[in-house]
């Protein structure tokens, strides 16, 4: 039972929970295939990677270390303002590491953009990107996302990590957020 019945404030469901951890599961074999060998670190961009990174990394075989950092672009509001903010940075120096940035959705891409050249400056051997979700239709900037889970509409999202005003985090699938919530 739900604390409150939330199927009124949702519109459509895009991916079920069974299509996440099926496509996981193929993004870890990959992983786990592309750096066999090599020391992988993990690095989840919190709050909204808690998911992917809890269920990604788990679906891989390879040892690896996890590290998180906590960046701000959003407010409450569903629009990115580009203006990034480091809220908690890493506890691990990223010199000669292979760096694998585990994030929920890249929407206009501006977080990326700045996280991607923020950590080159910190001499890391090689840095790719893992998206669970992906907006073409919004892309402001151009991200090289070599592992990416789904493409979806350019619509805001809900669900498996994925908030509005900190609710609706903890949902299964991801949802289109139904307008009238947040209008
Ligand atoms: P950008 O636009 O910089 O997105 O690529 C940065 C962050 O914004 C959040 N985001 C969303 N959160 N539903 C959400 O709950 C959405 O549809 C959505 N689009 C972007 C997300 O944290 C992302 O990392
Ligand atoms: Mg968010």
């Amino acid at each position: 039972m739900r604390a409150a019945d939330i199927s009124d404030q949702l519109s459509t469901v895009l991916v079920t929970e069974e299509e996440i951890q099926r496509k996981l599961a193929e993004l870890a074999a990959r992983v786990d295939a592309d750096y066999a060998g090599k020391d992988l670190l993990l690095v989840g961009v919190l709050k909204g990677a808690v998911m992917v990174m809890a269920d990604f990394a788990r679906s891989l075989q390879s040892d690896i270390t996890m590290d998180w950092m906590a960046v701000s672009s959003y407010g409450a509001g569903t629009k990115s303002s580009g203006v990034v903010q480091i809220r908690k940075d890493l506890d691990t120096d990223l010199h000669g590491k292979h760096v694998l940035i585990v994030e929920d959705i890249i929407d206009s891409g501006l977080t990326l953009s700045w996280l991607l050249e923020n950590f080159a400056s910190r001499g890391a051997e090689s840095i790719e990107v893992l998206a669970l979700l992906r907006k073409p239709e919004a892309a402001k900037v151009k991200i090289d996302c070599k592992y990416v889970g789904f493409d979806i509409p350019n619509e805001f999202v809900v669900g498996y990590g994925l908030d509005y005003a900190e609710r609706y985090r903890n949902l299964r699938d991801v949802a289109v957020l139904a307008p009238h919530v947040y209008a």
